[in-house]
């Protein structure tokens, strides 16, 4: 509080950051942590790019890289609420989900509470304070709102990478990954009863990192930015192969840049449902765009915030300002 008695907001978001790293999520962890205007509370991780015995232990080592293992990380959920995990993107992220760079086992642990237990502790201690950044699949999520009804209200919000409204798949034609990892926890994520912004491929696929930026990067002589040099090339390989291109789509540094900026986005409002069935269009996120006779299934959902533009070359260089630090 100002000594004029006005109400001093927060010069600081706390986030929990819900992850699958993966080289994409090591990016966003690095953004985050090197953000003076976020303070990330914990980290919790979760099966996606690698099973969540690897993407614990890559989460503990960018801790250890950026010298922040005073924060908390949480193993979360191996597999989703109600299905099997279809199993690592080993071509996209590697083996190790580090680019098969051989990262030494950390000499850190993670703490003996599950993810969900972390989430719903840490949310009810400081309500209205914590923005969850889930980066992966919404299992860890969910459960955590199935297990405390009070969850959506005592958020800040949830600011998370994932999702197609208006344009096709990247895991499926029709999905994407984090998403079809788990419909189902996805499907109640999106019903939460807090603000949830939705940085899905519609965004993700416009905020595009190239040859020349990637450079940049290595160039970098800090540690993080070290190791993200050495990963981003596997991720680059990655896509010169499957797109023939030279860069990389920035997907979960996006929902870093949407808490630290979000008017660098253009956004719609709908409420989203999940396909969670068993067809060929599982997992994929659909709004309510307009009224239509029969909208029972989307009825009493809140609206969810869509990214659907960014500036991309701002958005770039408010992570490169932060990556270089
Ligand atoms: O579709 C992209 C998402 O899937 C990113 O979170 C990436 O890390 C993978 O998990
Ligand atoms: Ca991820």
């Amino acid at each position: 509080m100002l000594s004029s008695g006005v109400v001093e907001w927060p010069m600081t978001r706390k986030i929990i950051i819900d992850t699958d790293p993966g080289i994409d999520d090591a990016m966003a962890i690095f953004f985050a942590l090197a953000s003076p205007e976020i303070e990330v509370v914990g980290v919790t991780t979760i099966f996606g790019n690698a099973h969540t015995d690897v993407t614990t232990r890559n989460a503990l080592s960018l801790l250890e890289i950026a010298e922040r293992s005073d924060i908390p990380v949480a193993a979360g959920a191996s597999k989703p609420i109600s299905s099997e995990f279809r199993g690592p993107a080993a071509s996209v992220h590697g083996e190790d989900g580090q680019g098969n760079v051989g990262l030494p086992a950390p000499k850190t642990q993670p703490i003996e509470k599950r993810a969900c237990d972390f989430i719903v502790e840490t949310v009810m201690d400081d309500p209205g304070a914590i923005t969850l950044v889930p980066i992966g699949p919404l299992t860890n999520i969910a459960t955590a709102l199935e297990m405390e009804p009070r969850l959506g209200e005592a958020l800040g919000g949830i600011v998370l990478m994932g999702g197609n409204a208006f344009v096709p798949g990247n895991a499926t034609p029709v999905a994407e990954a984090n998403i079809v990892n788990d419909p189902e926890a996805a499907d109640i994520v999106f019903g939460a009863a807090c603000p949830v912004s939705m940085c899905g491929l519609d965004v993700t696929e416009k905020h595009f990192m190239d040859g020349e930026t990637l450079d940049r990067i290595a160039s970098y002589s800090n540690r993080r930015a070290r190791h993200l040099s050495a990963i981003l090339s596997w991720y680059r390989d990655f896509y010169r192969e499957w797109m023939n291109i030279d860069g990389i789509y920035v997907h979960d540094s996006t929902a870093i840049a949407y808490v630290l900026d979000p008017t660098l986005f253009e956004t719609v409002k709908h409420p989203v449902r999940v396909d969670t069935t068993a067809g060929i269009s599982r997992g994929k996120t659909w709004p309510a765009v307009r009224r239509s006779a029969d909208e029972r299934p989307w009825e009493g959902r809140p609206d969810v915030t869509i990214c659907t533009g960014i500036d991309s070359a701002a958005a770039t260089e408010l992570e490169l300002s932060a990556l270089s630090r």
